[in-house]
């Protein structure tokens, strides 16, 4: 028992640095708004709880009593009034200082909401900006749902776990005034209420476990069905043709009930907390009581009316007690988030080695790639010492089977993913020391699954630039043979397409992209084209358009179907993450390689 104490300890004080840390973004300074409130709480508490005592002995011990020190005071300051005068004063000082603690401990609650509402959003704030500097190997890794779940519900989480501490700190502080009261009242005593106190906190370490314990659970079990919703609708189109309805719906429900049955196992363990607690701390408080009666006041030492006095305070500290040993176990419970939080604002910042800031102003003579080397952090070696030049205002084509690293080609030279050996140079200089503005405006992609946001198409085309005005973006969707298209749609530029472009076709949602690549101008133009799943009019549209786009451009074309590269100046030809070949196709195909093998098709 002594080690699952010791263990829940441990797990508390990493709770209380994991938020100490995200606490720590706000700064402190409203955090001391917050205690500096509290302590006038106590001290108005203190005030009127303290006054008690005098009255009390005024009360009990009638005419003959030495008056207690408040009393003098006011004996002092108006003298010759009756006792009953006296007492009505100390009354309505009572009334006064408790009056004043509510009116702080209002203000008080207040504040630790706007702190609260603070924290969470930044939280959220600095998490979504960490994320947009993650490396994207975090989001290959991360399932669909994972990351809007660790927004959505564990930042909520954390920050109901942000407000419990608020609340346990202050409570906490208010608990410790009434012990060092207790104290001032009788040493002996408290140290009793000391012992007890600890051994009703090594009582319940069993339903701290179980508290901790369903509070991962629940963390799991939330990004585990939220991977599972996100899922189940983004492969919409791949259930209903697997006819797969009955087992995601089966699926679903089995994590939705087992999430219940987390969260039905916390609230039991909580719901046993604080019925347990009282009774225990009754039953202590009563010993306490019955020991001072037999061994204090009976044999002298002690005055009943502090006893009285000590009870009063005992009952006020019990409920205290208790509320702190349940925020103690809640805490623990919202463990599970705030871990999970903590573990996503500690991602990684992309590029460790930091981008330059030198001003690219356009390749005047060749971009050169100089023995890249790439491995996947899960170990995939992706590309081999891969060295070509792409002279300025040439189209170079990139064949290949698939997975010969040609995409990953594109991924270096826009600086997705840093070479693990090797460079890109424009004109000799290193692409790392170009600043971002510069170099993302002068380099375009279309990717091969080309994403479109869920919004209008002109919203998907003009994304990321400024001040495009309408001659440019209708030019634009004339390169990108998108007119028709346009024409067609109900709302023209203003139609909404789906995310992933679900509105539109596959063809179109290409050339969509395009016109997004070329709105920008790019000097250099990266085209991981996709056309093997487009029928023969949309791939001559889309042909079409990238030969449009690639005019008057350094033009890298990723090629999926030989026909299409038949216009490029240069071949570069990549098997097994090398550069097996590079020449004109006449060339390559007289060499009889590899690209003559993909030519007849074998
Ligand atoms: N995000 C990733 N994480 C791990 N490995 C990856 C990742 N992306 C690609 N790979 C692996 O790296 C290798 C090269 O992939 P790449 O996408 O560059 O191929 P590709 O030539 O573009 O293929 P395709 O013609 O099919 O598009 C492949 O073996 C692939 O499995
Ligand atoms: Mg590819």
């Amino acid at each position: 028992m002594l080690k699952r104490f010791f263990a829940q300890t441990r797990d508390f004080a990493v709770v209380i640095r994991h938020l100490r840390l995200e606490i720590g973004s706000v700064g402190l300074w409203p955090f001391a708004g917050v205690f500096a409130v509290s302590m006038f709480v106590m001290l108005f508490e203190g005030v009127g709880v303290g006054l008690l005592v005098p009255m009390l002995s005024l009360l009990l011990g009638g005419e003959n009593a030495t008056p207690m020190r408040p009393i003098q005071w006011l004996q002092s300051h108006f003298p010759g009034q009756s006792p009953s005068v006296y007492l009505s004063l100390v009354c309505i000082a009572i009334v006064c200082a408790i009056a004043a603690k509510n009116a702080a401990s209002y203000t008080s609650q207040i504040l630790a909401s706007r702190l609260k509402r603070r924290v969470a959003t930044n939280m959220r704030d600095v998490l979504f900006e960490r994320l947009h500097r993650a490396d994207l190997d975090v989001f290959d890794r991360a399932p669909g749902g994972e990351i809007a779940n660790i927004f959505l519900v564990e930042t909520y989480r954390s920050t109901v776990a942000i407000e419990s501490f608020i609340g346990y700190v202050q409570r906490s502080s208010i608990a410790l005034f009434y012990l060092f009261a207790l104290f001032y009242i009788s040493l002996r005593l408290t140290l009793l209420v000391v012992v007890l106190a600890v051994v009703l906190g090594f009582t319940l370490s069993f339903v701290y476990g179980r508290l901790s314990r369903a509070g991962i659970a629940v963390a799991d079990l939330n990004h585990r069905l939220a991977t599972t919703l996100t899922q189940s609708f983004a492969g919409v189109r791949v259930v209903r043709a697997a006819n797969a309805q009955r087992r995601e719906i089966d699926e679903f429900k089995r994590l939705n009930g087992l999430q219940a049955d987390a969260e039905y196992a916390s609230a039991r363990a909580s719901s046993l907390l604080f019925p347990l607690t009282e009774t225990l701390a009754v039953i202590g408080a009563m010993t306490i009581v019955g020991c001072a009666y037999a061994f204090l006041v009976r044999p002298g030492h002690m005055l009943s009316s502090y006893l009285l006095a000590y009870g009063f305070l005992l009952l006020r500290l019990l409920p205290l007690m208790n509320q702190l040993y349940s925020m103690q176990g809640h805490l623990l419970y919202l463990a599970g988030g705030i871990r999970e939080v903590h573990h996503w604002l500690q991602t990684p910042i992309y590029p460790v080695r930091p981008f330059g800031d030198v001003p690219f102003t356009g390749l005047q003579h060749e971009l050169k790639f100089e023995g890249v080397s790439y491995t996947y952090p899960n170990g995939t070696v992706a590309l081999r010492e891969v060295t070509f030049a792409v002279g300025v205002g040439e189209t170079v084509a990139i064949v290949g089977p698939s997975g010969s690293g040609k995409s990953t080609l594109a991924a270096i030279l826009l600086r997705f993913r840093t070479p693990a050996s090797g460079r890109v140079t424009a004109d000799g200089r290193d692409c790392w020391e170009f600043s971002p503005e510069t170099w993302h405006r002068a380099t375009a992609v279309v990717e091969q699954d080309a994403f479109l946001f869920h919004g209008t198409l002109r919203e998907n085309v003009v994304y990321g630039c400024q001040g495009i005005t309408d001659e440019e973006l209708a030019r634009a969707i004339t390169v990108a043979n998108l007119d028709e298209v346009v024409r067609a749609l109900p709302q023209g530029l203003d139609t909404l397409v789906g995310e992933r472009g679900a509105m539109v076709s596959g063809g179109q949602r290409q050339r969509i992209a395009i016109a997004r690549a070329i709105l920008r101008d790019p000097g250099i133009l990266i085209l991981d084209e996709a056309t093997s799943h487009l029928d023969a009019v949309s791939e001559q549209l889309v042909q079409q358009a990238l030969q449009n786009a690639a005019r008057g451009r350094t033009t890298i074309v990723i090629a999926h179907r030989l026909s299409t590269v038949r216009e490029a100046d240069r071949l570069i030809v990549m098997e097994h993450g090398e550069v097996v070949e590079q020449g004109t196709w006449e060339s390559l195909e007289a060499n009889r390689g590899l690209f003559h093998r993909l030519v007849i098709g074998v």
